[in-house]
């Protein structure tokens, strides 16, 4: 998909899920339906869902897509690189990431969002997988940030 029409598509869905996220939304529902539609809206996200932190650990969250890995190996991999760097992660192939771990061998690119409470604290990711090499650039990033702010803040208010 060209930077436009995705640019397009991103702000319509972030319309959509602002509307749908009612105040007082817990989290957990909250991240559900992100994952629900981001999986059913974008082409090419083959595996959309989240990593939470709980006690040290990170564990799947809510997700769509092929079974997943349960649990991450601490300080190994993507995901978590992005809560240890607190940033967003773009990997054109994840063959070249060191330590990269496969859930599904058929993931070849793939982003990682952090996740952040009220509090600037990180508590986990959104991580999307795409069948396609080279998938995920800096609109993907800008608007999955805007959609995650929206989770807390909602919860907030
Ligand atoms: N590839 C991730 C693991 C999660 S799966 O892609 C769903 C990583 O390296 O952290």
């Amino acid at each position: 998909m060209d930077k436009r029409k995705k640019d397009k598509r991103y702000q319509r869905l972030f319309i959509q899920i602002e509307a749908l996220l009612p105040k007082g939304n817990t989290p957990i529902s909250a991240m559900s339906s992100i994952a629900a539609i981001l999986y059913h809206k974008m082409d090419n996200f083959f595996w959309c869902g989240f990593y939470l932190l709980e006690d040290g650990k990170l564990n799947v969250g809510p997700y769509q897509g092929p079974v997943a890995c349960q649990e991450l190996e601490k300080n190994k991999g993507v995901c978590w690189a992005g809560i240890n760097e607190a940033k967003t992660i773009v990997v054109p192939d994840v063959e070249l990431f060191p330590g990269h771990i496969a859930c599904d061998s058929r993931s070849k690119s793939e982003i990682v969002v952090p996740l952040f409470d009220a509090d600037q604290n990180v508590i986990g990711v959104l991580d999307v997988d795409s069948k396609e090499l080279n998938s995920f650039d800096e609109v993907d990033a800008e608007y999955l940030e805007k959609i995650l702010d929206l989770i807390h803040k909602k919860h907030k208010s």
